[in-house]
């Protein structure tokens, strides 16, 4: 199959989130499948200069575009992957985050600098660049992309069309006017279409022309047909239910694997699973943390946004740190979570550690030195950081909600007697639900055997993309089958 994939990042070319390792990996599992798949990505200034041998192969005219938009090929690194680049300077070529100012503002041009990624996809996908492809499939993914099924659905020959939602929460919502300065045409404006309450709501223009859209958990598909995860869409999602799929991530084990991991200064598998301490030693010292190996070390890696729960953990702050216990936090995100979580580390810098920022190699040494790794997600379509940390013999702790339910065995009696625990999960996103997955945490870590067994089940779990590659494919075929109905 042909298969155009298009995306707003990808790992390591540029990264905000964990959609970008699956744009970085994905890709490259269904091209191991023996598939011509391409990646298309806005050609950001960052990633311009990671990429060297860059050619521009094509010019397009596109709608609200007052230059021609040029299309550069390289490779995705490390595979047989085609990039194409979307270059257009006045959209992509400035500094910073893909989607926000340096002062934390959405870019007021944002729905222009996306529709036009998403425009450029329906041309090259339909062989009308001049580089001699045509895509069978179209694999979009959130509201950034979300307007390439939107359009393609007015094409008379087009290819199917796959749209995976990351995140409901963003939305890609604008006043009317952005819909006639967009110069979008006017079919797509209609309830069944991206009109969303007179206004455009680009992620339904995904959701209500894809032939098929997936989610990235099995529990998430099932959230957002609710009320209280489906951010208004709920209706629009239960109305194509029969197409509504879920697949749960993979991780890349090249990149997430204690063995090899190049950020760990000691290597481990189950086997020396004892060596880890010393990562955990190394890590105190460079938090500036007290080197004690029998203290539980706790770690969370996350954007600090209301979806992770932070404001659950900082309000089991004072119950926790009452207790013998460190906590290494690495985040960035609003700016009151940052403020207060700094707060509790100048009260209590012999038990928390933070450090605010964007670190990829401190997130992998969190992940292969802490003892437990806390996700307290209000929501989670899918979550990585727990499936690395399951990986890494690190416990998680995760509330039950999308993927994080999908991929941890909570630690109940039950599933400790049949030694298939690998996490502590809890209910309630409150701080007395927050404060006992806590202590059972900790309690468990003071019972060796348990504990050993907890890590040593986790570290057996696969989540490969294989596996997921393999389901994409059959949706995609599916896809086909749907086209037009
Ligand atoms: P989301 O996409 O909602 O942020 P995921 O769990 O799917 O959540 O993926 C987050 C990804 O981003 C993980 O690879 C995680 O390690 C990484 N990450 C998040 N925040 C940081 C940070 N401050 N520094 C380094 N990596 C981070
Ligand atoms: C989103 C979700 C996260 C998911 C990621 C990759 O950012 O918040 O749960 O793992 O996309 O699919």
């Amino acid at each position: 199959m042909n298969i155009l994939f298009v995306c707003s990042e990808a790992h390591p070319l540029i990264k905000t989130g964990g959609l970008a390792d699956v744009a970085g990996s994905l890709p490259l599992a269904i091209n191991e499948l023996g598939h011509d798949i391409r990646l298309v990505l806005p050609a950001y200034h960052e990633l311009r200069a990671k990429c060297s041998d860059l050619k521009i192969v094509a010019q397009l005219t596109l709608p609200t575009a007052q230059h021609p938009v040029k299309i550069l090929e390289g490779k995705l690194a490390n595979s047989q992957v085609t990039l194409w680049l979307v270059d257009y300077p006045a959209a992509f070529n400035r500094p910073g985050n893909p989607y926000m100012t340096l002062q934390g503002e959405p870019w007021p041009d944002n729905p222009h600098r996306f529709a036009l990624l998403s425009r450029a996809a329906v041309e090259l996908s339909q062989n009308r660049a001049g580089l001699n492809w045509q895509a069978d499939i179209v694999h979009s993914n959130d509201w950034q992309t979300a307007l390439a099924p939107a359009l393609l659905s007015l094409e008379p020959l087009r290819p199917a069309t796959l749209f995976t939602i990351h995140n409901l929460a963003y939305q890609g919502v604008y006043k009317k006017e952005l819909f006639e300065q967009l110069e979008l045409p006017w079919a797509l404006w209609q309830q069944q279409g991206v009109e969303f309450h007179h206004m455009l709501n680009m992620i339904k223009g995904g959701i209500t022309y894809a032939d098929i859209i997936t989610t990235v958990s099995p529990t998430y598909a099932h959230e957002i047909q609710g009320s209280e995860y489906g951010n208004g869409l709920e209706g629009v999602l239960r109305h194509r239910n029969e197409r509504l799929f879920g697949i749960l991530n993979g991780v890349d084990y090249d990149e997430w694997n204690p063995e090899t991991d190049p950020h760990l200064s000691t290597h481990y598998n189950t086997l020396n699973f004892a060596d880890k301490i010393k990562n955990k030693r190394a890590l105190q010292k460079e938090r500036g943390l007290p080197v004690r190996d029998k203290t539980p070390l706790i770690g969370l890696v996350a954007r600090l946004v209301d979806q992770k729960g932070i404001d659950l953990l900082i309000n089991a702050l004072p119950h926790l740190i009452k207790q013998e216990v460190q906590l290494v936090i690495l985040g960035s995100g609003e700016r009151r979570y940052e403020q207060q979580l700094q707060q509790w580390q100048q009260w209590h810098p012999d038990k928390i550690s933070v450090q605010i920022g964007y670190d990829e190699s401190l997130a992998h040494r969190i992940e292969g030195s802490s003892d437990m790794f806390l996700m307290p997600s209000r929501f989670e379509p899918c979550g990585l950081n727990q499936l690395y940390s399951l990986k890494y013999g690190t416990v998680p702790i995760v509330r039950r909600a999308g993927g994080l339910a999908d991929s941890v065995v909570e630690a109940s009696k039950q599933n400790i007697a049949d030694q298939t625990a690998t996490g502590i999960v809890f209910d309630h996103a409150d701080t007395h639900a927050i404060c006992w997955a806590l202590d059972q945490a900790i309690s468990l870590y003071h019972q060796p055997k348990i504990w050993q067994q907890l890590c040593k089940t986790g570290m057996a779990q696969v989540f490969d993309w294989k596996s997921s590659a393999e389901r994409y494919l059959a949706l995609y075929k599916k896809a086909q089958d749907f086209r037009g109905w």
